[in-house]
């Protein structure tokens, strides 16, 4: 019994008391010799049976009422933890029982919100676009993390103050009003620095509508969408240098067949020098067409690599041969040191590929009587190509573009060449498709050296 509880109980026991001594006083000045102590007796039995009773009631009705309008007390407060532990019997035990399961349910309702909540609150702050709620007069009501990080302030800085105080931009400023105006999804985009960076953010608001069609407010999404420009830039200047490319050989190969047409043709000379000219225009055209699907084979993750032991005496040989052949006709002294022990995991094939073209850039960037050196080498568990000349070097601000498609450090001197400018791309995806790297160490007007790093195993 709690102490309201028994302090309740002794107040009825009290009255209870006095109720029965008035009786006691009234009763007795009537009674003589043995009637009074019949009527002691029936008053002391009355008195016991009127106490259980009471006993009774209290402990069953009155008692868990008590506690259980305690209970309802603390769940208005929103104490939901608020049990009544009384066990009674009866009606109070329904009452009681019913309390008890409002308060577990109002608890489960109280954590499930509170989950559900949080669950939103992360949701919205890991979005990996920004977002702002805007309400119907114009005040900023949420921003998430992903929004502060686009415009690098504070959420304090935003919340509680009009959109246009905060939002300098007037494209930003456009789509409200519009996503206002006309109650409908509104897109735009704007261009931010950041620091020496310029982003690209797609911005997209939404009308927020209540239930009986009513505007309250606007959500503004922010997408970073600069990824995609650089793609869609890096997709045009390719179309356009392919289109660039593919000109070129064309037109001398139109230009030169019309002027056979016209008459160059009865000049047996001019014939062969043309069809000559010709013939080599489009062997170049071939080649570009194939080196253009050969890096479009390796750019989708076609590239299969048939790999096997690579035993390097016996494959360099034919490399060797063909190296040695093109640098005898530029007079180019080309010497190599290569560890015969090396063996290594990887495409035959393709790994030919990169030093011939590695070996190719070194002879025809390199003048008259230069020098070609190869060394092939192991460490703990990389092999390395390096492929060194005496060449015209690239510049440093060339160094990382090198193995862009198209790039060449001086197109005339290339195209004379008969380079195409997709070797490097070509040779940095197969090396790469090999987990390995490329490196070009190299200065201008001295040479260059280009490494390559393999991993022993796969
Ligand atoms: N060893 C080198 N020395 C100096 N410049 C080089 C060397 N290797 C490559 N370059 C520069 O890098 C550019 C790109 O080389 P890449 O091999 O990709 O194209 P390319 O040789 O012009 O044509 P191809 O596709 O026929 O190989 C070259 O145009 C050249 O300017
Ligand atoms: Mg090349």
């Amino acid at each position: 019994m709690g102490s309201k509880g028994s302090r309740l109980f002794a107040s009825y026991v009290a009255i209870l008391v006095s109720v029965f001594v008035m009786i006691g006083f009234v009763v007795l000045p009537y009674a003589n010799g043995n009637e009074i102590i019949l009527v002691f007796l029936a008053v002391t039995i009355g008195f016991i049976i009127c106490l259980i009773l009471i006993y009774h009631l209290f402990e069953n009705y009155i008692k868990p009422v008590v506690a259980t309008s305690r209970v309802a007390k603390e769940l208005v407060k929103g104490n939901y933890n608020a049990r009544t532990y009384v066990k009674p019997q009866g009606e109070a035990a329904h009452l009681s029982n019913a309390i008890n399961v409002l308060a577990k349910s109002l608890q489960e309702m109280t954590i499930q919100e509170k989950m559900q909540g949080s669950q939103w609150k992360t949701v919205i702050n890991n979005m990996e676009s920004g977002l702002m709620l805007i309400d119907e007069r114009g005040y900023v009501h949420l921003v998430n993390r992903k929004l502060l990080d686009l415009f690098g302030e504070k959420s304090v800085n935003y919340i509680g103050y009009l959109y246009y105080d905060v939002l300098s931009q007037v494209n930003i400023q456009k789509v409200v009003q519009e996503t206002f105006l006309y109650e409908e999804k509104i897109k735009s985009s704007f261009v931010k620095k950041v620091g020496n960076e310029k982003r690209y953010i797609e911005i997209v608001g939404a009308p927020v509508i209540n239930e009986t069609n009513e505007l309250k407010g606007a959500v503004l999404v922010f997408h970073d969408i600069t990824e995609l420009k650089r793609v869609e830039q890096m997709r045009k200047d390719f179309v356009a240098n392919v289109s660039h490319e593919l000109k070129t050989p064309i037109t001398s190969i139109r230009g030169f067949a019309e002027t056979l047409l016209d008459g160059a043709m009865e000049d047996t000379e001019l014939s062969k020098q043309f069809l000559t000219i010709i013939l080599s225009e489009s062997e170049r055209l071939q080649a570009l067409v194939y080196d253009l699907l050969e890096l479009s084979r390796l750019e989708k993750d076609e590239l299969k690599l048939t790999q096997k032991r690579i035993e390097i005496h016996e494959w360099i040989q034919g490399i060797i041969t063909i190296a040695e052949q093109q640098a005898v006709k530029k007079d180019i002294e080309f010497s190599y040191t290569i560890d015969e022990q090396i063996s290594l995991n990887g495409d035959a094939d393709r790994l030919k590929q990169v030093l011939l073209n590695l070996l190719y850039n070194a002879i025809n960037y390199t003048a008259e009587k230069g020098k070609v050196g190869l060394v092939i080498e192991e460490t703990k568990d990389m092999i390395l190509f390096k492929v060194r000349d005496t060449g015209l070097g690239i510049p440093e601000s060339a160094k990382n573009r090198i193995f862009e498609r198209f790039y060449r450090v001086d197109r005339a001197r290339s195209r004379n060449t008969g380079g195409t400018g997709l070797g490097l791309a070509i040779v940095k995806h197969i090396v790469e498709a090999h987990n390995g790297e490329i490196t070009v160490d190299s200065k201008l007007d001295e040479g260059s050296t280009f490494i390559v790093k393999l991993p022993k195993h796969l």
